[in-house]
């Protein structure tokens, strides 16, 4: 028996291949199986913008999008979401210039030790991207899973406020 748990032991604990696409980068990486999104993106891709928190579900801090799809990376298994597309707050600012929602949250003091702040960004990215100009409360609702300690939240919320003006400003 004891031979049996030793033979079988390395084998649990064995990595497999995963391909991803991250920040719009396809890629492999070999992963622990029991990994969450959070532990590969922090741990094995070195991608340490996407925070650690709770790890209960309950803080939003490790907020990505998957397909589009704000996750709680904390919850998710990376194993489960191979070959989705992730994005996390690395891939918001383009050719040098930071995202419009990076510039307000900036400009608006929006964040202040900043330990929510991408999972703000990413939360309130996803939607923009559905829905361009939206109402305070529904700004509220989509952002009603992160949490801050300091802000008070109404300056994140006139963050993604005026920055949604100015995307629709400059699409227009
Ligand atoms: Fe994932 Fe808090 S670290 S919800
Ligand atoms: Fe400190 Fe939100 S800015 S927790």
């Amino acid at each position: 028996m004891d031979q049996l748990i030793q033979l079988e032991a390395p084998q649990r604990h064995a990595k497999v291949m995963a391909s991803y696409i991250v920040n719009g980068e396809p890629l492999s990486v070999a992963i622990a199986p029991n990994a969450t999104l959070l532990e590969i993106l922090r741990e094995d891709l070195g991608l340490t913008g996407t925070k650690h928190g709770c790890e209960l579900g309950e803080c939003g801090t490790c907020t990505v999008l998957v397909d589009g799809v704000p996750v709680l990376s904390c919850l998710a298994l990376g194993l489960s979401h191979r070959d989705g597309r992730i994005d996390t707050v690395e891939g918001m600012a383009r050719d040098g210039a930071l995202h419009p929602l990076q510039d307000a949250f900036a400009e608006l003091g929006a964040a202040q030790c900043g330990y929510c702040t991408p999972g703000f960004l990413i939360a309130a990215n996803a939607l923009l991207a559905a829905t361009p100009l939206p109402s305070r409360e529904m700004i509220k609702e989509a952002l009603s899973g992160n949490l801050c300690r300091c802000t008070g939240y109404l300056k994140i919320f006139e963050a993604v406020e005026l920055a949604a003006s100015r995307m629709a400003l400059g699409a227009s």
